[in-house]
């Protein structure tokens, strides 16, 4: 396939243009589909991190409520807070300058109703600097995602497996198998395109099912296991570089075991300052003779009062 690899915005003294770096926005993202431009989006959570990606010139950071299992430690995605969101939104945003950033708005913080919602997508622009907010579900969240992009909130839907709906799914499964379940996800995801959306994520689904949502909507469709026709790519950051090893989903890709170079560099310095050999004076600070002197000296005479 015949893949335009430049990138958007190639960010400056990192071998890229020297010309400034774009900030990308929600138009620029939208157009990638029209160019036949593959669209790259990952996790991030904090600002060392979103400097890293930002910096490898992925197009759209989303601060996923992932963020709950792999930073906060939950065992599903069900008891982040909008606190706990906008609170690393906020980090990634003074980490990131290029990338377009979408905040994932938690379980709680949108079913209650449109104006809830919109409380709580004004925080995720204001407070923490995200450029759109991210929404799962289908038909019952259209309502919703039309108040938002009326009131000027760029909202990313996001359909097929709801990682907020998992007790009631039964498990993190495989979404719209069946000939009638496919078919009310492509409604869905219709409905949620004519409400306004910019892009859907399709979580989990068989791959022609996505090709087919891919093939009838306008806006990109950004795929987790979903294969290999949706308009963008999305994964969580920890299950690539290996930091998350307590489940992996069969979609997620391991890109580098950073996590064992972790441990291993941890040992290193547990080894070293068990043995004596770091801090050595390399990494220490000297004081001149005299003042050493001078402080020895003046420890042996009493403390005047
Ligand atoms: O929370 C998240 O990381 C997500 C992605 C998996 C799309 O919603």
């Amino acid at each position: 396939m015949s893949e335009k690899l430049e990138r958007p915005h190639e960010p400056t003294g990192y071998g890229g243009a020297p010309s400034l770096p774009k900030k990308l926005t929600v138009p620029d993202v939208v157009a990638m589909k029209k160019d036949g431009r593959r669209i790259t989006m990952m996790t991030a959570s904090d600002v060392g991190f979103a400097r890293l990606v930002d910096r490898s010139g992925i197009v759209v950071i989303l601060v996923g409520d992932s963020a709950g299992m792999v930073m906060l430690g939950y065992p599903t995605t069900v008891p982040v807070t909008t606190d706990d969101m906008v609170r690393m939104a906020a980090s990634v945003a003074r980490g990131a300058s290029h990338a377009l950033l979408v905040g994932d708005m938690p379980f709680g913080s949108y079913q209650t109703g449109p104006q809830d919602a919109l409380r709580s997508a004004v925080r995720f622009l204001k407070e923490a600097g995200m450029d759109a907010v991210k929404i799962e579900g289908g038909h019952e969240t259209v309502d919703t995602v039309r108040t938002l992009v009326e009131n000027g909130i760029s909202v990313m839907a996001h359909v097929g497996l709801t990682p907020q709906r998992v007790a009631m799914l039964g498990g993190f499964k495989t979404q719209a198998r069946t000939a009638r379940a496919a078919r009310r996800l492509v409604e869905d995801a219709l409905a949620l395109e004519d409400a306004g959306a910019f892009s859907i994520v399709l979580e989990s689904i068989p791959s022609p099912v996505a090709e087919i949502v891919t093939q009838r909507l306008h806006i990109p469709t950004i795929g987790i296991g979903a294969g290999p026709s949706c308009d963008g790519q999305v994964l969580v950051l920890h299950d690539v570089l290996g930091l998350f090893g307590e489940f992996k989903p069969k979609f997620a890709k391991r890109y580098a075991d950073v996590g064992s170079a972790v441990v291993e560099a941890l040992r290193a310095f547990d080894t070293d300052v068990r043995t004596g050999v770091f801090p050595d004076e390399e990494h220490s600070f000297a004081m001149k003779p005299a003042e050493l002197d001078a402080l020895k000296e003046s420890l042996a005479r009493p403390k005047a009062v």
